[in-house]
């Protein structure tokens, strides 16, 4: 099991990079994000979560949609096509303890690899989307609190360090 990193560790705020070999140690790692993600039920989780630069992500939504019945991996993951807003409650491993509404696009395309370098590419909506662009955020060193309103931001982070300190 792999240790969650989390808010305010800086290296959350660091800047990851493409995977560029598609050989046994990213599949090693891969699995342990999934068996990471699982046992702290989470429904995606990003590599700098747990304190690899790697740009990759791992998403679980088959108990909320159907159409995925399997974990999504996404390697070197572009997004684009943008379209339309959604309002979505979000909530983060590296932030635990509380949740708030974050604007994202509706539908977006994500183009990636898979584990076996393989190009791929899907159109997302829903859940998915959203996930795909919190996760994606976090390549980025990005974290979804980040994305409120500054007057939702302050309460936000005056509620973590409570939390915190506690
Ligand atoms: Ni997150």
């Amino acid at each position: 099991m792999l240790e969650i990193l989390k808010y305010p560790d800086p290296r959350l705020a660091e800047k990851s990079e493409n995977v560029e070999a598609f050989d046994s140690e990213l599949h090693r790692f891969l699995d342990e994000m999934a068996t990471t993600m699982y046992a702290a039920n989470g429904i995606g989780l990003a590599a700098p979560q747990v304190n690899r630069l790697w740009r990759l992500f791992v998403i679980d939504i088959r108990n909320q949609d159907e159409r995925y019945n399997r974990i999504l991996e996404f390697i070197n993951p572009v997004l684009s096509n943008g379209r339309g807003h959604v309002d979505f409650e979000e909530a983060c491993l590296s932030v635990p303890g509380v949740s708030e509404f974050v604007k994202r696009k509706a539908e977006i395309r994500v183009e990636y690899f898979d584990r076996f370098g393989n190009p791929q590419s899907l159109d997302a909506d829903g859940l998915l989307a959203v996930a795909i662009q919190h996760e994606n955020d976090h390549l980025d060193g990005h974290l979804f609190i980040e994305r409120v309103s500054p007057l939702k931001r302050r309460l936000l982070k005056r509620k973590l360090e409570k939390t915190l300190l506690l």
